[in-house]
């Protein structure tokens, strides 16, 4: 197992590039199911989760060439229509082969994806949603069993803002028989990267990234070529990086606007950002002035953005506020945050971070995803060295992180354990 050892303190200074977006391609990756050929999809970052994806499709019959920048993949040849346990609880976004697979083959066994570290992250908005259109859906054993002839059009409204529901229905009904109408569907920019692809591959799909999507089925789809928007939430953290530790960077290939939540509260909190031909520049001289942030759907304050924000909040300077609303139980940052001697406290799904003059470095462990990169960013500004590992987690959605820090002049290095 690999760690990292950072060397807290130094002014991160200079140009770093942004991958491919993971919460993008995955969906992308899926939607390949609908048809057979070969389609080819280009900036896709090199990830654990993106492998894990490929090894689905391999599993159901693809041939997938390449795991990253350019990945080439043929679903002509798809003869299982079944998706494990094994893999499923791997990456729980797996479970969006379902619609997929039910929309061009009339069936599918898919593992239920059971809890994780920050939630319980039920799937039952999926389910519901494709029971609406027409699928006969039965439960055993841990797997959903699903069956229809052809899907038929719906009206479906969700009970909540659901990014995986809006994508996974968006991909059933595509080709189900008439049109269908999502309600109150999430609007993540991820959503508008899938519905893009989608309608290269002949899919009529209206309105992805408001709360009402309108979809005219069609009888066939097509493989198609696409290239995968940037990462936002890689984008973000890299923005928080330099906040931290009073640098000057210039981010590329970034999409501010997907970004105006994070970009306002940092503002408020008095980092400078400019933007402009498509480069993002973030300094901030002075110790940042603590603010409030709820997290909410998109276009609100991302949750996947909460514990790098968190991290920043501890060295800012005032009490902040923070709250989480999308998931019960995010908040696993806190206590390894609090091993480099921040000022938190947790009631519920609220926190409230008193800033500190300085961190200092010490071992943590890292424990989900988001969590782990704010653990780099706190020994990024801390004093004295900083031991992280797990850090397996980060290389499910960071790639190659520690070598674009470093880019940065961190002192950062990854080490076997
Ligand atoms: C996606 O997860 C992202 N993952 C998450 O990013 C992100 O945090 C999340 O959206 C929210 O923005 C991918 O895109 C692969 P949801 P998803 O369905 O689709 C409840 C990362 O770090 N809900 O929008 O699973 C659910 O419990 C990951 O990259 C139901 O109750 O999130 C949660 O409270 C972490 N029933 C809320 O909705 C359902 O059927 C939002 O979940 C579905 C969801």
């Amino acid at each position: 197992m690999d760690k990292l050892i950072i060397k807290g303190g130094k002014k991160l200074k200079g140009d770093v590039t942004v991958s491919g977006s993971k919460n993008a391609s995955l969906p992308i990756f899926v939607a390949t199911i609908l048809a057979p050929g070969i389609n080819q999809i280009s900036n896709v970052p090199f990830l654990r989760d993106i492998n894990t994806t490929i090894k689905v499709l391999e599993s159901l019959g693809s041939q997938v060439e390449g795991n990253g920048n350019i990945v080439r993949i043929d679903t002509t040849n798809i003869i299982s229509h079944e998706a494990t346990y094994d893999l499923v609880k791997t990456m729980r976004a797996s479970v969006l082969v379902l619609g997929p697979l039910l929309a061009r083959f009339g069936k599918a066994r898919v593992s239920l994806p059971g809890g994780c570290a920050i939630g319980a992250r039920p799937i039952n908005l999926h389910l519901k949603g494709l029971q609406a259109l027409g699928a006969e859906i039965t439960l055993e054993h841990g797997y959903v069993e699903a069956k229809c002839r052809r899907l038929k059009g719906a009206r479906i409204n969700f009970d909540v803002s659901t990014v995986g529901g809006t994508e996974h229905l968006m991909m059933a009904a595509a080709t189900a028989k008439g049109e269908t109408l999502l309600e109150n569907a999430a609007r993540e920019p991820e959503i508008v990267d899938l519905a893009l692809y989608l309608n290269r591959m002949g899919a009529k799909i209206e309105g992805a990234g408001t709360d009402t999507i309108r979809i005219q089925g069609v009888s066939e789809l097509s493989a198609a070529s696409y290239e995968v928007m940037p990462d936002r939430i890689e984008a973000g953290t890299f923005m928080i990086a330099a906040a931290m530790t009073g640098g000057d960077i210039r981010i590329h290939n970034m999409k501010l606007e997907h970004l105006d939540a994070l970009a306002f509260k940092m503002q408020d909190a008095g980092v400078e950002i400019t933007s402009r031909d498509g480069v993002v520049r973030i300094k901030c001289p002075k110790r940042v002035k603590s603010v409030n942030i709820k997290t909410r759907p998109y276009p609100g304050f991302p949750t996947d953005m909460q514990a790098q924000f968190m991290a920043m909040m501890c060295v800012a300077d005032g009490a902040s506020v923070i709250s989480e609303n999308i998931f019960e139980n995010r908040f696993m940052h806190v206590s390894e945050l609090q091993r480099f001697g921040a000022d938190i406290t947790v009631e519920g799904n609220t926190a409230t971070v008193k800033g500190v003059k300085k961190l200092s470095g010490a071992p943590v462990m890292a424990t989900d995803l988001r969590a782990s990169a704010s653990l780099i960013l706190a020994g990024l500004a801390a004093e004295g060295p900083t031991e992280v590992t797990r850090i397996y987690h980060l290389d499910r959605g960071y790639e190659s992180i520690e070598k674009k820090f470093a880019a940065l002049g961190a002192d950062i290095q990854r080490v076997k354990e």
